[in-house]
């Protein structure tokens, strides 16, 4: 990165070919001239408490907007994105995400992306956001450090404040995307050592490449977004059309019917690569291979086909193996649905009866009602372990994605390792205390929003650890 904003003189130029649409591309000089530096140390206006981030001088839209001299007032969701320059109704949609909060995504509550159009914007901005979860997901191109920034914006609701707190309706529902309060933000270096690490994933850690976008399924068939003839469109009809008025809900700004094609993003990840703003996608998925040999897409047109999935995809269980073994993160799901039938129905129903009052907000049920019960189908969709597990495989699966060799040795969680070797007794004895937490302990293993172990592959994990512990001198 030192490198990279060092040939910034000779990439301005260079980079001015992949920008379609930037006012001064024909002076290098001017191009990223418009970001004032801020002046070394952080001078907080009088009476504003600036968050730690400001510190570091980012000069990208969303430090430039929350280290200003005044706090910025954020409505919600659409007042958010139109203060970050984005466009209404410009972004995509998915219905299973290996992301944060993916265990809370399906058709029936999409993970939302607000980015740019086709163009590659200096101070590239994306969102995402997913309801149930009072918080937004942005990266955000520094145009001085031409680094991507990483940053959680979290906000609390006025349900936060009542004395029944927040009810599923007000989290799930179009409620969560207004009336936003207590705006809280922070960037990967605030986040490196809690379970929301976003370097984990993005990259980004000292002396590695990144933070980059992700984009899993880079080309057609694009198996979990919404796109033209996805079958996920009608599932989230299913459970948002308003029965009164026949409209269906927007979510997150965007109109699942009139939804563009994640080409959008595929062109956007192929810009920043040819800028040389990024490397190769580090966690590409092959959806196209797996549709085709599931049957999920037609082989010949490309498309979903009209026949339904039939068969397993090897190619899928080999990627799905790695995972098991602790080699790989975990692949997305192999079919393009998350969903079960009847808990997708059962939410449908539930939902359209709030839209249309008939039921109160805290009746709603829960969109997670929409995954299947069968255990080894919540393991592929990355909900939780495996139900045949043992210890070993317990360990891998739960643990292997946050604590591996791979980590930044400064962190407190690299002295836990899914390499017990690695691991002093007094680490492992705090595995065995952690796991045993409630459910609800912030500092419970795994963390709440992770794959989750089940009553048995937790104790088959404990007792796996307990041996571990007792063989250690
Ligand atoms: C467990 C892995 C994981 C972690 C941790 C993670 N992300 Fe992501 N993120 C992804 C994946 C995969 C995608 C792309 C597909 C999707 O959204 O489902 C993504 C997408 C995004 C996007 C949309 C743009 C893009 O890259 O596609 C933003 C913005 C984002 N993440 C921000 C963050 C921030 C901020 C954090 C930390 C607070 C974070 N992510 C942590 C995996 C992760
Ligand atoms: C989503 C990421 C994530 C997963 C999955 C996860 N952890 Fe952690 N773990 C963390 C983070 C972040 C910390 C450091 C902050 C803290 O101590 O809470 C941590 C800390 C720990 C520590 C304390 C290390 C020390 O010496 O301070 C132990 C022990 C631990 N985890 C065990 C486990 C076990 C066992 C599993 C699997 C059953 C697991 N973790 C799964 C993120 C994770």
């Amino acid at each position: 990165l030192v490198s990279l904003a060092r040939q910034s003189e000779v990439r301005a130029g260079w980079l001015c070919l992949a920008l379609l649409v930037l006012a001064g591309c024909s002076d290098p000089g001017g191009l990223w001239g418009d970001t004032a530096q801020p002046d070394a140390g952080v001078t907080a206006p009088l009476g504003r408490s600036l968050p730690v981030l400001c510190g570091r001088q980012a000069a990208d839209r969303v430090a430039r907007l929350f280290c200003g001299e005044t706090a910025p007032e954020i409505a919600g969701l659409e007042d958010f994105a139109a203060q970050l320059g984005l466009r209404p109704d410009d972004g995509l949609l998915i219905g299973h995400s290996t992301a944060l909060g993916g265990h809370l995504v399906s058709a029936a509550n999409p993970r939302v992306l607000r980015m740019p159009g086709f163009e590659l914007d200096a101070s590239l901005v994306v969102i995402a956001f997913t309801r149930g979860q009072q918080r937004v997901e942005l990266l955000a191109l520094d145009p001085t450090t031409e680094r991507m920034n990483l940053y959680l914006v979290e906000f609390e609701q006025r349900c936060n404040g009542e004395a029944e707190g927040c009810s599923a309706g007000d989290l799930f529902g179009p409620a969560i995307e207004e009336g936003w309060l207590e705006l809280r933000i922070r960037d990967d270096e605030d986040l490196k050592n809690t379970p929301s690490d976003c370097r984990r994933c993005h990259g980004g850690s000292a002396g590695m490449p990144g933070p980059v976008l992700l984009m899993r399924e880079l080309e057609v068939p694009w198996m979990h977004w919404f796109r033209e003839r996805s079958p996920l469109i009608e599932d989230y009809r299913q459970a948002h059309l308003e029965p009164h008025t026949g409209v269906v809900e927007a979510i997150g700004g965007l109109s699942p019917g009139g939804v563009h094609n994640p080409d959008r993003m595929e062109n956007l990840v192929g810009l920043l690569e040819r800028a040389g703003l990024q490397g190769p996608q580090p966690l590409l998925f092959p959806s196209a291979v797996v549709g085709f040999e599931t049957g999920e897409i037609d082989s010949a047109t490309g498309l979903p086909s009209e026949s339904g999935p039939a068969h397993v995809s090897p190619t899928w269980a080999g990627i799905y193996d790695a995972f098991r073994q602790g080699q790989l993160p975990a692949p997305p799901f192999r079919h393009e649905r998350v969903t079960h039938v009847d808990g997708l129905k059962r939410f449908a129903e539930s939902y359209r009866a709030m839209l249309a009052g008939e039921i109160a907000t805290e009746a709603l049920i829960s969109p997670r009602e929409v995954f299947p019960d069968d255990p080894q189908l919540r393991a592929e969709i990355g909900l939780e372990v495996e139900p045949d597990a043992g210890g070993v495989e317990a360990l891998l699966q739960a643990c292997a994605s946050c604590h591996n060799a791979r980590l930044d040795p400064t962190l407190s969680r690299a002295r836990f390792d899914v390499d017990l070797a690695r691991v002093d007794r007094s680490t492992l004895a705090r595995a065995i205390e952690r796991i045993q937490l409630p459910a609800d302990d912030p500092a419970v293993m795994p963390p709440r929003e992770a794959r989750q172990l089940t009553a048995p592959t937790r104790l088959r994990l404990l007792e796996f650890l307990e041996q571990q512990l007792a063989a250690q001198p």
